[in-house]
Parts: C-alpha cells; sequence; structure tokens
C-alpha cells in the first residue's frame, strides 16, 4: 500500500512545467509500519515506587507541570487541525489519529510521575476544551488559510517537524538535567514516539516542500507566526522559564542551533530562525530575569502542540 508519500500530482497549483526535483537521502517514512504498532508508551515496566527515592528539584517538577499540560492539550489542537485540509489528505488523516493517541498517553503517563513523585495535579483553572478567544481567532484564521491555499499542508507538516523536534530535544536535555533514573526511564520511551512523530512530518514537509512556489510561502508563515509549542496555552512566564531551563547554558544552547540547524536542511528554509532566535528574543539567562524584550513575535494562527512542540 503506496501510502508514505503524498501524491505531488494532485496538487492544484502545480506549475506545470516544474519539475519536481527528487527529495533529499531522508529514507521513506513507512506510515503503514507506524500504524501497525502505534500504541499507548509502554508503562508497565516503570518502577513507579522508586520514583521518591532520587531527588526531583522544583524546576524539574515545573517543567513537567508544563509538558504534561501541552501533551494533554494535543487533542484540543487536533480539532482546530480537523477544520484544515489536515482531514482530506488520507496519509496524514492517518497519522494524525493515531499521533493523538500517542500524545495523550505521554500526558497520562507524565502525571502519573509526577503524583508518584508526591506532586499530584491540581484541577486546571481553565478546561482544556475552553479556549480563550485569542486561540480560537488563531484556529479560525488556521482554517482560513488552509480554505485559502491548497497546498496548506506543506506549513503544517512544516511546523509539526518544528515542534516535535523541539519536543524531543527538550525531553532529552530534561533527562541531562533531572538525571532521575526513573524519569529518564520514562522520557526514553516517550521520546521514541516524538522521534517517529518528528520524522514523519520532517519527511512529509521535505516532499512537499520541493517547489519553490511553495517553499517560499510555507516559509513567509513560519517566519511570520512560529513560536515555540504551548505558547498560548500555557503562561508567558511558565514558557520562559521552561525555555530557559532546558536551553540555557553551553549543552542547551548547542540544543536550541542543533534543532535550527535540522529545520534548515528543509527546502527553503536555509536561513529561518527559530528556537535560537527566539531565545535571544525572549529569554535572558540570568537567574530571576523573566522579561520580554520588544519585538518579540506573539500569536500565532497555527498555534499549539507538537502544536504539539514542545511536542
Ligand atoms: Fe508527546
Ligand atoms: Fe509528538
Amino acid at each position: 500500500m503506496a501510502i508514505s508519500r503524498p501524491s505531488l500530482d494532485t496538487q492544484p497549483d502545480r506549475e506545470p512545467s516544474a519539475p519536481v526535483p527528487p527529495a533529499s537521502n531522508t529514507p521513506a517514512f513507512d506510515l503503514e509500519a507506524y500504524v501497525a504498532r502505534s500504541r499507548a508508551v509502554d508503562l508497565s515496566a516503570i518502577p513507579w515506587d522508586e520514583i521518591p527515592r532520587h531527588p526531583l528539584s522544583a524546576e524539574t517538577v515545573r517543567t513537567l507541570r508544563f509538558m504534561q499540560d501541552i501533551e494533554i492539550h494535543t487533542i484540543i489542537y487536533l480539532r482546530s487541525l480537523l477544520a484544515t485540509r489536515a482531514i482530506d489528505e488520507p496519509e496524514v488523516a492517518t497519522f494524525l489519529a493515531c499521533w493523538v493517541y500517542e500524545e495523550t498517553f505521554h500526558g497520562i503517563a507524565l502525571a502519573r510521575f509526577l503524583e508518584a513523585a508526591g506532586y499530584p495535579l491540581e484541577p486546571r483553572a481553565r478546561p482544556h476544551g475552553r479556549e480563550p478567544l485569542s486561540q480560537r481567532i488563531e484556529a479560525a484564521a488556521t482554517a482560513m488559510v488552509s480554505k485559502a491555499w491548497p497546498n496548506f499542508c506543506a506549513v503544517h507538516m512544516t511546523w509539526g517537524a518544528i515542534n516535535e523536534l523541539t519536543t524531543l530535544t527538550g525531553y532529552r536535555r530534561l533527562v541531562a538535567i533531572a538525571r532521575h533514573p526513573v524519569l529518564t526511564d520514562l522520557l526514553e520511551r516517550i521520546i521514541i514516539d516524538e522521534s517517529r512523530h518528528f520524522f514523519f512530518y520532517y519527511r512529509q514537509a521535505e516532499i512537499r516542500l520541493q517547489r519553490p512556489v511553495v517553499a517560499r510561502t510555507a516559509r513567509f508563515l513560519v517566519d511570520r507566526f512560529w513560536v515555540p509549542v504551548g505558547s498560548g496555552v500555557q503562561p508567558r512566564e511558565e514558557l520562559e522559564f521552561m525555555a530557559r531551563y532546558l536551553f540555557s547554558g553551553a549543552d542547551g544552547r548547542a540544543a536550541a542551533r542543533k534543532v535550527d540547524d535540522t529545520i534548515r536542511r528543509l527546502p527553503g528554509f536555509a536561513s529561518v530562525q527559530l528556537v535560537e532566535a527566539w531565545m535571544n528574543t525572549n529569554v535572558t539567562e540570568s537567574a530571576g530575569a523573566t522579561g520580554a524584550r520588544p519585538g518579540a513575535r506573539r500569536g500565532t494562527p497555527y498555534g499549539g502542540h507538537h502544536g504539539h512542540g514542545y511536542h
């Protein structure tokens, strides 16, 4: 079943005389195998009773709360996506069904970890489903862009690739910083899922951005509207705290730069400014400094998780 490649031939605004260059050396994503293997993250071997025996900093708990909230928000982000062309693309729709399932279980797993560590989650002040007006306007704007632009999925896939890569990099950084053996075990399982998500989005983006006219529009939208996952879902100070905790210092900066460099290999994105530039504009590294600087980008019609960013 040929479900691993989008059909470029069905794109309405294709320039008839423009040959489609071959995609890069990135291997094909085997969607059929992914769907067959998709399941909830396996928690059966996690030694939950051992969690309180290891130190867990307040900063790690705060970061985990943020990440848990973003994972659980995935289904709300999916609600916005279902109002776009994503639902009309069989490969994308199939992927999204498994993706939201896996992301939801990431949220459940992180909630269970926090509870076992003695930090059960409080009920959310605003339920996820009751989004603020700004988020609903962003969802409507996304649907409008999708309606107006036949190649909307190219930017959706690029967006997803950025956010999945940021998410899995964030989890890797948390493993390195927290040094909690049970958390490491749990996050390494989640990271395997996030790596598969990233691969799907990245490969799709790479194929869909082959045509310069599509890449130019996608690049414009990312330049104008991209902000890290969690923007608009969690308070800004929480996003800035987490960004500083995970991506400050030499190792954090190097991790952020690696995300950016990977996305820069996509067609048309060679000079894109993403995580590191956002850090430079929005996050000061000195303790206690959280202020956003003038000129910081705000808002996006593509909002949330990987959307789920740090998903
Ligand atoms: Fe996730
Ligand atoms: Fe993911």
